[in-house]
């Protein structure tokens, strides 16, 4: 099951809603020690959109991203095909998605919108194909 209501797909409006439903996630982080908070929402095919936010570990190498969050919670609930993600943060600037968190996403698309804002600083409107050039991913594995 989705966590918030469908999503279409790219305009202002729909792209000022997801990182909504990004600022609201991040409030969910388990960060005691960066004091970070990071929520993701992730747009599935279909439309439907799952959230996720950071959950960090006392052995610090544990902690799991709000991106990775975000696709566990969508691939656990069936969703495994997407087309964009919100990633929203309390940083003042766009807290870009880490190596591994493009990785992952590149797993399940091989191209999908990114959008990207910080507490109050600009948004940056991106694509996974930017982030993550010439990438290894499922077709590379037989
Ligand atoms: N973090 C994310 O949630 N997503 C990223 O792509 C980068 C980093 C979190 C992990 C950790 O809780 C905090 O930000 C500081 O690294």
């Amino acid at each position: 099951m989705a966590d918030a209501k469908r999503s279409g797909g790219g305009s202002d409006d729909e792209i000022h809603d997801l990182l909504r439903v990004a600022h609201a996630a991040a409030v969910l982080a388990h960060s005691p020690y960066s004091k970070i908070q990071v929520g993701a929402a992730l747009v599935a095919s279909n439309g439907e959109i799952y959230t996720g936010c950071n959950v960090e570990n006392a052995s610090f190498g544990l902690t799991l991203c709000a991106e990775r969050a975000a696709v566990a919670k969508a691939v656990s609930s069936g969703a495994t095909s997407f087309r964009a993600i919100a990633i929203a943060s309390t940083e003042r600037h766009p807290l870009m998605p880490c190596g591994a968190c493009r990785q992952v996403l590149r797993e399940f698309a091989t191209d999908m919108r990114i959008h990207v804002q910080g507490k109050e600083g600009p948004r940056v409107d991106t694509t996974l194909a930017e982030l993550l050039p010439r990438a290894f991913g499922p077709a590379d594995v037989h």
